[in-house]
């Protein structure tokens, strides 16, 4: 059984920090394969769709994905189709290098609401590239290189800035920021941009 781990809010250093690569070697340890268990335990219990480990107050670059039907069953096709949202499968990736692909064009970036398990109780419009590359190990210590696109593509951005010490609210654009409750309340079927016409527009 895993244990739900405490996830760190945003304010903490630890968030602030750039995470220590791990030793290929430590992904054998007992302790090291207890906090994989338990950060999938925390993100699934949270819900969310990735955890870094910073986030939980440990300062190594390893992080945990995982996008599982339920959690889009909330959408509308249209949402989903929007977000290019597809369920991805849990995985683990340690130490990983991400390249941003076909940056430059304007539809290699998509701006769309996200929010953080540190940064609770919050939404705000990101913009992030539509495709990326990731190298990493995963968590028995074998090389992985997957190239991703749509959301999953953010959901990688996300987690790999945790281990920077980057957090979304630092790619927001500040007029978009809301609470969940005001973002279900008069945003939710709005995208970033549709809502900051209809702000700009406000008498
Ligand atoms: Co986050």
């Amino acid at each position: 059984m895993s244990s739900l781990l405490d996830i760190v809010q945003v304010g903490d250093p630890v968030l602030r920090q750039r995470a220590r690569p791990v030793a290929p070697s430590d992904l054998h340890r007992p302790d090291l394969r207890r906090l994989i268990d338990d950060m999938q335990g925390t993100m699934r219990a949270a819900p969310g769709v990735g955890l870094a480990a910073p986030q939980v107050g440990r300062s190594l670059q390893l992080l945990v994905i995982e996008d599982p039907p339920s959690l889009q069953a909330k959408l509308t096709p249209t949402q989903l189709a929007e977000r290019q949202r597809r369920p991805i499968d849990f995985h683990v990736l340690v130490n990983p290098t991400l390249t941003l692909l076909g940056a430059g064009a304007e539809d290699d970036v998509f701006e769309a609401f996200e929010g953080c398990l540190s940064l609770k109780g919050f939404v705000m419009g990101v913009t992030r590239a539509r495709r990326v590359r990731v190298e990493a190990l995963d968590q028995h210590g074998a090389e992985v290189v997957l190239e991703a696109s749509g959301w999953y593509a953010r959901i990688l951005q996300h987690e790999v800035d945790h281990l920077h010490g980057v957090l979304c609210c630092d790619r927001m654009d500040p007029r978009t920021l809301a609470t969940v409750a005001q973002h279900e309340r008069l945003w939710k079927l709005a995208s970033p941009a549709e809502m900051r016409r209809a702000l700009e527009s406000a008498p």
